[in-house]
């Protein structure tokens, strides 16, 4: 039997109790309900040096930074939650990113990012819900060869917006996240040719917290 599409999904985030990993399971949940296998990490549990290209030639690439690629070369599709910082991608995402995009001997080029197709949330206390980071995100990305979906989902305001079970207190927003899971998993299955439901909804929910790419 064909297997599912793969998605991985994670924060670039540190922090226990980071919102942006609140939202990675709500989109997690999204991405399951359309009929993926979603494996969810945390960044806390791969803890990296500053990538540094003379520890790389002194010691190679850490076993975490290894393992952390490995989950990337394993999945076709990316849902990624990204905390702004001073209005750009956080240290922790990036070192992680540039660890992954190291070759090993025989490695094709970018190997954990070239054809993957990802999905972009963000959430913070502030009014613009970490939009400006996701620009630096998706810039990124592009260029070392993700496909980032078009449709992205940003929650301001993530102080308030969090109900205790998890859930966000705004329903279409909720289902804005969830659906943005679902969008991905549609996108992955039409283009690799693995089976995967369409979107939960038909139209896509959310009203203002729904925003396109700034571009
Ligand atoms: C160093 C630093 C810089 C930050 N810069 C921004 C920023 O530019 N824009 C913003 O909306 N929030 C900013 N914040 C606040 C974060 O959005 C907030 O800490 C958020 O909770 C981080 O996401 P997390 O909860 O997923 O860890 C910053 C926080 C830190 C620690």
């Amino acid at each position: 039997m064909t297997q599912p599409v793969r998605i991985l999904a994670f924060a670039g985030s540190l922090r226990r109790d980071s919102y942006n990993k609140r939202l990675v399971a709500i989109a997690a949940h999204g991405a399951r309900a359309a009929g993926a296998h979603v494996d969810v990490l945390d960044l806390r549990d791969f803890p990296m040096p500053i990538f540094d290209e003379d520890l790389e030639r002194d010691s190679g690439m850490p076993e975490t930074a290894r393992a952390f690629k490995a989950q990337l070369v394993a999945h076709e599709g990316l849902l990624l939650a990204c905390p702004e910082y001073n209005s750009s991608i956080t240290a922790a995402l990036k070192n992680a990113i540039d660890w992954a995009s190291r070759a090993a001997p025989g490695d094709p080029p970018l190997v954990a990012f070239r054809g993957k197709i990802a999905a972009l949330m963000s959430a913070s206390p502030g009014g613009f819900g970490g939009l400006r980071g996701l620009v630096t995100v998706r810039s990124i990305l592009g260029n070392i060869g993700v496909l980032v979906l078009p449709d992205q989902v940003v929650v301001a305001k993530a102080h308030e917006a969090f109900e205790a079970d998890g859930r966000l207190k705004d329903s279409r927003q909720h289902a804005s996240v969830e659906h943005l899971g679902a969008e991905l998993v549609s996108v992955v299955a039409r283009l690799t040719g693995k089976p995967g439901g369409p979107p939960a909804a038909t139209s896509a929910p959310g009203g203002a917290s729904r925003k396109g790419p700034a571009r």
